[in-house]
């Protein structure tokens, strides 16, 4: 067993893991952060996407113990306390999803592609860069609109983040 100390969503936490535990597990199972979702055994689908020191990863890739030191954001610690996010928001206007597994996924790797200032990578530089999250339901194409206009609603001010 592992002794870590990581701030998650902004609280500083310690606990104790084995060493096998993967991050979506201690996220999902010890601190009850379940809008991280788990939807592969093989790292495809990117459900599981946290940011990891401000980089978007999938967290069922990288073990808890690694994580030492270490700050992770999950959906939950994008959402203010009422209402959404503009991303989330973006998503919900643009019928971004539809059963919405994928979703908190989408939205952390869509958050971690918004530049600073707000630009945005270009439709087809976009495709190539959502390459690591699967949609089962959506088509895709929604969900590029959803995430194009998240940022633009971020770049005007819509939001804290
Ligand atoms: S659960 Fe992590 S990539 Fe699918
Ligand atoms: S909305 Fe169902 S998997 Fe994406």
């Amino acid at each position: 067993m592992i002794e870590v100390t990581m701030k998650v969503n902004g609280r500083e936490i310690t606990r104790t893991v084995p060493g096998r535990r993967l991050l979506v597990e201690f996220l999902r199972e010890d601190l009850r952060l379940t809008g991280t979702h788990v939807g592969c055994d093989t790292s495809q689908c990117g459900a599981c996407t946290v940011h990891l020191n401000g980089r978007s990863v999938k967290s069922c890739t990288v073990l808890a113990a690694a994580c030492d030191g270490a700050e992770v954001t999950t959906i939950e610690g994008i959402t203010p306390t009422e209402g959404l996010h503009p991303m989330q928001q973006a998503f919900a206007d643009t019928h971004g999803l539809q059963c919405g597994y994928c979703t908190p996924g989408m939205i952390m790797t869509a958050l971690s592609l918004v530049r600073p200032g707000g630009g945005m990578p270009d439709r087809e530089e976009l495709r190539e860069l959502l390459h690591g999250n699967l949609c089962r339901c959506t088509g895709y194409q929604n969900i590029l609109a959803a995430i194009e206009k998240g940022a633009e609603m971020m770049h005007r001010g819509e939001c804290d983040a």
